[in-house]
């Protein structure tokens, strides 16, 4: 976007230096910055913020903790949130110390941590790279660069500080022990979420986060520049795909802040709770689906190119799940947020029953699908899709292994994706969207598939490429996504860290171990490429950047779980059995008609 696009949105409410010092005069050092309507125009300016910490005050851990809405609540006048409300015992255990104990027991941790390992070169060199992709906006961290590649002379938006690719190194850094930046690109991010958004005069629902933004320098006049924050909603990206998981991977971000740092004032502001609010309003707002997954257009998550994923695609899916059970958790409940707590536990619950029974997959279901019949016109339709037999691709019929299934790419009337997608898969792991033995069989499949998704450098994106035709349809003969490569199938280090962390949540640490210690045969030599190619990643992908921060982070991620299984533990989510009880559907008090969730339920649970 150029800068005079950057001015023209500027003059279209002009912001003068009047309106600024009063915007920058209402909070103080211990107050918070206000919460901005959609209408404020947020632009943050180097002499009007001359200190991070003045913007930003540091938060304390909070002694006492509210309420929270980790509870299930079915029935508006029982509150039970107390009775229920969940913490693991090490939070716990952290906010009731106070700040010097707290201070004393980071440092101690890093030093315990420092003593029990070496650090590699590969680790130390993956420091230094990522410490250098840092951005600064007014002098403080903010986010990372999403590529830093000294050959590459046409970046296009690798520039940026792309919100999904922050994320491995928020937790990075955050396993280390700095907070300041997580902090930072929180707030920032949130600002960034009221801005005016217009794609061709049209605006996108209110509580889009963006996929990624820049710092830009902007002359005021011939002596003064400013520093502003320009964030790219889709209006800029290539193919204009929405950012649909920026705001689930915010949300995930932000529990993961206070979970590892014991600072829970961060998510406590009335700022942030009403940012939590818009996403999920956003993601909540009626429409005409017939289902509790949510439905997107191609190419709106980490694939954020045409390949065939609109509809229901597992990945928002899997995200979604995550960002409503970290809303559920971080809401404070109060008369302005209870139809909204109780919305979130209505979907998680359907949500969960629509992809444990209908997006699993393993060798028993397949050979059930390859009997179906079909054309069933009733509420008990044993094949309700109306699945036709013959998609089931020739690959899977021998692929499928006895042990082990997983979760479908995709589910809408009259079509599966059987493509197998890593992260939907391991996100349905870590944030305990598939049921405890579904789990354990995604990991049993990978390590029965290991050639076929980790090969040579972990990670596939998804299995197996499209090819021919279906390359040509599906993809719109895009030629960065041919066979075997980019995100048809090319391998994607980055995923290392979502992998490791669904390892350790069922107790298979060494399946992680494995693949890290693959990478790291292979990644500084290899100079952090983006993703490899070929059906087993032997080769540096074809149009593979080299030096990604995601491919160094997610690295140095996967270490730091691997050395923390108590932090490693903070960052997943146990079989909540409350939801599995959540029927809003109605029909269960009706004689006439039978609750399909109801009569499935026993089978559910021990699948
Ligand atoms: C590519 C990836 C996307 C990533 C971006 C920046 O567009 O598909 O997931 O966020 O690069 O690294």
């Amino acid at each position: 976007m150029s800068a005079i696009y950057l001015l023209r949105r500027f003059s279209s409410k002009p912001f003068s230096r009047f309106h600024r010092n009063i915007f920058f005069s209402t909070f103080s050092k211990e107050s918070s910055p206000p919460d901005l309507s959609r209408t404020t125009r947020t632009i943050f300016t180097q002499r009007s913020v001359s200190s991070s910490i003045w913007f930003f005050p540091q938060s304390k851990i909070s002694p006492n903790r509210r309420e929270f809405s980790t509870s299930v609540e079915t029935n508006p006048t029982v509150k039970s949130f107390e009775k229920i409300h969940v913490q693991s015992g090490v939070i716990v255990e952290r906010i009731h110390k106070n700040e010097e104990e707290e201070e004393e027991t980071v440092s101690r941790v890093n030093v315990e941590r420092k003593a029990l390992r070496e650090e590699s070169e590969a680790e130390k060199e993956a420091w230094r790279i990522l410490e250098n992709a840092i951005v600064r906006y007014c002098g403080s961290p903010v986010g990372t660069v999403a590529a830093n590649d000294p050959g590459d002379k046409t970046p296009l938006n690798y520039d940026q500080v792309f919100i999904r690719d922050f994320v491995p190194s928020a937790l990075a850094f955050l396993l280390k022990g700095e907070g300041e930046i997580v902090r930072n690109f929180l707030l920032h991010t949130l600002q960034l979420q009221s801005w005016e958004k217009t794609v061709d005069c049209y605006s996108p629902g209110q509580g889009l986060m963006p996929a990624s933004f820049k710092v830009r320098t902007v002359a005021l006049d011939e002596n003064t520049t400013e520093e502003v924050l320009d964030p790219d909603f889709g209006e800029s990206a290539i193919g204009r795909v929405a950012p649909v998981d920026s705001g689930l991977w915010w949300i995930i971000l932000l529990r993961a802040y206070g979970k590892i740092t014991g600072d829970f004032s961060l998510q406590e502001r009335i700022d942030v709770q009403t940012g939590i609010k818009l996403i999920m309003n956003l993601c909540l707002a009626d429409g005409f689906d017939m289902f509790p997954t949510l439905l997107v257009t191609d190419g709106s998550c980490m694939i954020d190119r045409r390949m065939g994923i609109h509809g229901h695609p597992l990945e928002i899916q899997s995200l979604f799940y995550s960002a409503l059970r970290c809303s559920r958790e971080m809401l404070s409940v109060n008369d302005s947020s209870k139809n909204l707590v109780r919305a979130i536990n209505n979907r998680l619950s359907a949500l969960s029953f629509h992809i444990r029974e209908y997006y699993w997959v393993d060798i028993k279901k397949i050979n059930e699908i390859y009997r179906y019949k079909t054309e069933e016109y009733s509420t008990d339709a044993t094949n309700k899709f109306n699945i036709y037999p013959e998609q089931i691709p020739p690959w899977l019929m021998d692929w499928i292994p006895e042990q082990g299934g997983y979760l479908l790419g995709n589910l809408q009337p009259a079509h599966m994706d059987f493509r197998f997608f890593s992260l939907g898969n391991f996100w349905s792991i870590v944030s305990s969207l598939g049921t405890p033995k579904q789990n354990e069989a995604i990991l049993n499949l990978m390590e029965a598939k290991w050639d076929d998704i980790i090969g040579n450098m972990p990670l596939k994106i998804c299995y197996p490429a499209l090819e021919y035709d279906d390359w040509r349809i599906i993809t719109g003969s895009d030629p960065k996504n041919t066979p075997w490569s980019y995100h048809n199938s090319g391998s994607w280090p980055t995923l290392l860290w979502q992998f490791t962390l669904a390892c350790m949540k069922m107790g298979r640490p060494e399946l992680a171990e494995k693949a890290l210690a693959l990478a790291e045969k292979r990644l500084m030599a290899d100079r952090w490429p983006e993703y490899y190619d070929t059906r087993s990643g032997k080769f540096i992908g074809k149009q593979s950047r080299l030096y990604q921060t995601w491919t160094v982070a997610g690295f140095l991620t996967s270490k730091l779980l691997l050395a923390n299984p108590e932090m490693a533990s903070l960052l997943f989510w146990e079989e909540d059995y409350e939801l599995l009880d959540i029927c809003a559907c109605g029909l269960r008090k009706s004689d006439r008609k039978k609750c399909s969730r109801v009569a499935a339920k026993t089978q559910i649970l021990v699948r």
